[in-house]
């Protein structure tokens, strides 16, 4: 590093378990940036201070997460259309002092599910489980895509309601529909999809049930799962079971990280070696 540097990050709370740094600090050397990619901990009541410090400092921007990406939204100086629908921030622009707040869930989920299958979105009947920041993202990202219908159950129906509220005012293409969290609506709803997308954290103990069970599943479905840690959830095991193509959320990692890089940097991001650097990351 020198006093030219460009610095940008991850800011949160906890951070160390972060794969972040990694995967982005692979890609700089790789492209022979002169870059820097830095875990920043910033405990909550902290962050309005981080963020003059960042501003200050000239940092290009950072990521941010757990859990700050909501609270964050209030400190910032702008949106993109996506942040703002999905309610919250994943990566932040410093552009002339000025904080710009992104979402690259949405379009990291996207690359990762048209990678993985070789399929786009456009008229898939798509059931999303879960309505927090992930699944508002992929829902979004779904009515862009042309999907024909987008689902939401969730545990808490309100939620889920205020989720297919929203996606009403921004489509009328899109049919969009709210199922409860109950065996038999799951199960009906898993019947009409040809898309199933966990956007819940479930998945992410090892003492967590599958959210489905294969004798649901069919052999033409996808089904993807966010949760990356395992990387193959109870979840997905029940779909290779029933023959249907199992996405897991590894790829949606690397590609969230990818857009964050090229907002930075304007730089392609190399994702084979991104990729790579998460996967030795994952062997250690
Ligand atoms: N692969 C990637 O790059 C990537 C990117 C972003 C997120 N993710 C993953 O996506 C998941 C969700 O993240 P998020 O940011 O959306 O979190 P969030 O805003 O906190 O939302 C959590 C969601 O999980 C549901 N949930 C939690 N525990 C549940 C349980 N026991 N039974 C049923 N539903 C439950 C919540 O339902 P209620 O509303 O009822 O509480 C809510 O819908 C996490 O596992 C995260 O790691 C992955």
């Amino acid at each position: 590093m020198t006093g030219r540097t460009t610095l940008v990050g991850i800011m949160g709370y906890p951070i160390r378990h972060s794969l972040s740094p990694l995967m982005h600090n692979a890609a700089f050397e790789a492209l022979g940036l002169d870059c820097r990619y830095i875990p920043l901990e910033v405990k909550p009541r902290q962050v309005r201070s981080a963020l003059n410090a960042l501003r200050r400092l000239g940092f290009r921007g950072f990521n941010v997460t757990i859990p700050h990406k909501r609270r964050i939204l209030s400190f910032l100086d702008r949106l993109t259309p996506e942040a703002r629908f999905i309610g919250a921030v994943n990566t932040v622009e410093i552009r002339n002092g000025r904080l710009i707040g992104h979402n690259t869930d949405g379009r990291g989920f996207y690359r990762a599910f048209a990678e993985a299958t070789g399929r786009s979105l456009r008229g898939k009947r798509t059931l999303i489980l879960g309505a927090g920041g992930a699944a508002r993202a992929v829902a979004f990202q779904s009515t862009l895509e042309g999907a024909a219908s987008v689902a939401v159950a969730n545990r808490s129906l309100a939620r889920a309601a205020g989720l297919i509220r929203d996606l009403r005012r921004r489509t009328r293409r899109c049919a969009v529909s709210v199922l409860p969290w109950t065996d038999a609506a799951l199960t009906w709803g898993v019947g009409q999809a040809d898309v199933v997308i966990n956007a819940t954290s479930v998945g992410m103990s090892p003492t967590d049930p599958p959210l489905l069970l294969s004798r649901v599943l069919r052999p033409d479905q996808i089904v993807c799962d966010l949760v990356y840690q395992p990387p193959i959830t109870p979840l997905l095991r029940e779909a290779r079971r029933a023959g249907a193509t199992a996405v897991g959320g590894l790829g949606m990692l690397v590609h969230q990280g990818a857009l964050a890089f090229e907002i930075w940097t304007g730089r392609r991001p190399p994702i084979e070696i991104m990729q790579e650097a998460l996967f030795l990351s994952r062997a250690d």
